[in-house]
């Protein structure tokens, strides 16, 4: 599992962290399991604390090794995850960033926009990190957008907003392609096939479309059973066959995606005024959610038990999401983490976690 050339690159580098960072994440690169005691053993790998404030939402790129930003600074950032660099910083002065996500190129995101959302707003912005440019507006919605995801499969992409409309957009045309109008704050998901969506919408009800016939209707409900709360955010897991969803009364279920059975939940610590993220691991067998106490806690689903709960450092995280292809997560409030394994029986690993650990010690005296 040790690759030499890394080993060598570590003893020579003149940035140690960085480069003990790329060596702790492929040491565990190839899994395609976690276990408890993997899960367990993560900590604070890279901590970026220079943003301007709350970062408001986060994504992964599905194959490349890229994380994308939007903060309440107007700033969106791009980094690269496996040496846990900066690769990019633009700002945004005049719409603001909030909800961002990536489109299948790997320098180009979707962003929703915080100011001037009046009846012609350019609430969504199709933008090129490489060149700084925005390729396109989409205009529509009348409220913030909430919810916004890419469509795993071409280039259909979805928003919710607090207008309490869905809309369904195509990268390549200005035109909004489909509404869904409903009542609530709409959060919305694809599948990893891209061929069925989510939709929540008030009183917890879920729904789900088929991608191809949205316009028919939904094909299926679900009620998650006895809570009303709102639904903040829903994700799917990887094999398609669970449902993750956070409630703005800060419980988190994992329901099975055919049946809507609640296979488990968890109960968080409130968090007034600010919504929860909570995530899947890339195998569907754990969970991983921040709390109102500024703790982070794991799940075994199939155990339905927390296998691991950490103090954040960083206060609430609002923003937490697994890496799609690596034992790694993020966890951001106004600053960012990169959580890693920190496997202390391997001495290579060491120099990685003293500096990861007198980072993490810096920034929060
Ligand atoms: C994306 O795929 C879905 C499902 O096959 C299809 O309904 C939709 O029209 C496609 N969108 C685009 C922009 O090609
Ligand atoms: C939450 O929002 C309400 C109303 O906007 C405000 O009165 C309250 O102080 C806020 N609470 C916190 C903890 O920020």
């Amino acid at each position: 599992m040790v690759v030499p050339t890394l080993l060598l690159c570590l003893i020579s580098s003149s940035q140690p962290s960085s480069t003990a960072f790329l060596f702790k994440t492929r040491v565990a690169m190839s899994l395609t399991e976690l276990d408890d005691q993997t899960v367990r053993s993560m900590s604070i790998g890279a901590v970026f604390s220079d943003f301007g404030g709350k970062i408001n939402s986060l994504d992964f790129h599905r194959k490349d090794d890229l994380l994308i930003t939007a903060s309440e600074d107007d700033s969106v950032r791009l980094f690269d995850i496996a040496t846990a660099k900066i690769l990019k910083t633009t700002y945004h002065k005049k719409h603001g960033a909030d909800r961002i996500c990536f489109t299948h190129h790997p320098s180009s995101v979707i962003c929703s926009s915080r100011y001037n959302l009046d009846s012609n707003a350019e609430s969504l912005r199709y933008l090129s990190m490489y060149d700084n440019r925005c390729l396109r507006y989409f205009k529509g919605h009348k409220e913030r957008v909430v919810s916004l995801c890419m469509s795993p499969i071409n280039d259909s992409f979805m928003s919710g907003s607090l207008d309490h409309t869905v809309r369904i957009w195509d990268l390549r045309v200005n035109a909004c392609q489909g509404i869904l109008r409903l009542r609530g704050r709409p959060t919305v998901a694809y599948d990893q096939q891209g061929l069925v969506f989510a939709v929540a919408m008030e009183g917890g009800a879920i729904k789900l479309f088929d991608s191809r016939s949205y316009d028919k209707g939904p094909f299926d409900t679900f009620l998650v059973g006895g809570d009303m709360a709102e639904v903040c955010d829903i994700k799917f897991s990887n094999d398609g066959k669970s449902m993750l969803l956070t409630t703005t009364n800060n419980n988190v279920y994992v329901l099975d995606a055919y049946a809507g059975e609640k296979r488990c939940g968890f109960s968080l610590e409130p968090s007034p005024n600010t919504t929860i993220e909570a995530t899947f691991t890339p195998d569907g067998q754990y969970v991983v959610s921040g709390s109102g106490d500024g703790t982070l806690h794991a799940w075994n689903i199939n155990m339905r038990t927390e296998v691991s709960s950490w103090n954040s450092h960083i206060g609430v995280a609002t923003c937490l999401k697994w890496a799609p292809r690596r034992v790694m997560f993020v966890a951001a409030s106004s600053v960012l983490t990169f959580w890693i394994p920190n496997d202390d029986s391997k001495s290579i690993a060491a120099p990685a976690s003293a500096d990861a650990q007198a980072q993490s010690e810096q920034f929060t005296q």
